[in-house]
């Protein structure tokens, strides 16, 4: 485990109400799959590019069980009705030595208010102090969101269009 695990930064949201970015920990399993069955079916297709109404047992402990040097997982907390409640997540996976592929979500409801913008911003801040060069990610064409959160990021962007999906690579270094 790296110090990657205890990560943990307030932003303020366009709302002007605060979310915590922390580390994934184990504990969250429930808070997580509770934030996916809030998801849209748009959302989920845009995020795993299938329709997905759950995960399997090994799915889900592949989502949880995370070592924070290959697999590095953020979440967004913000405060519902007095309780801490997962709004978003973000991860990176990393392939080839220097490269990680990133990914979000963030439910519906809590979207345009700057959190997939603030994971982006602490994701690429934990990678670039790993130590890594480069994060890619798949989208869709029509992901406005996610592509602004890549052309806002403030890195060297390269897009590459297929004709199913667009390649992003964000040039950390
Ligand atoms: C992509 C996603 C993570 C962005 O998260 P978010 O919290 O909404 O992002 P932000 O609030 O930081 O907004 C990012 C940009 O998208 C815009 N945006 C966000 N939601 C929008 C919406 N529903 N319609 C139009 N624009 C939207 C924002 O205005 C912002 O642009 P700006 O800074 O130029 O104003 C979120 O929309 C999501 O979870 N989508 C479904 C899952 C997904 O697509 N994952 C990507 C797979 S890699």
């Amino acid at each position: 485990m790296s110090e990657a695990s205890e990560y943990s930064a307030v932003e303020t949201l366009r709302n002007g109400r605060p979310v915590e970015i922390r580390a994934l920990r184990p504990d969250d399993r429930v808070g997580l799959i509770a934030a996916v069955e809030r998801a849209s079916a748009q959302s989920l297709f845009r995020r795993f590019f299938a329709a997905k109404r759950g995960f399997t047992e090994k799915e889900i402990a592949f989502f949880v069980n995370i070592d924070f040097i290959n697999h590095v997982a953020l979440v967004a907390v913000v405060d519902e009705d007095g309780h801490p409640v997962i709004v978003g997540g973000a991860r990176y996976i990393v392939g080839q030595p220097g490269t990680a592929e990133v990914a979000f979500a963030v439910v519906d409801e809590h979207q345009g208010q700057g959190i997939g913008t603030a994971l982006m911003r602490h994701l690429a801040a934990i990678a670039r102090r790993a130590g890594l060069n480069e994060l890619v990610a798949e989208v869709l064409p029509d992901n406005g969101p996610m592509l602004k959160v890549f052309e806002n990021s403030g890195f060297h962007l390269t897009k590459k269009r297929t004709s199913e999906v667009v390649h992003i690579a964000l040039q950390l270094s």
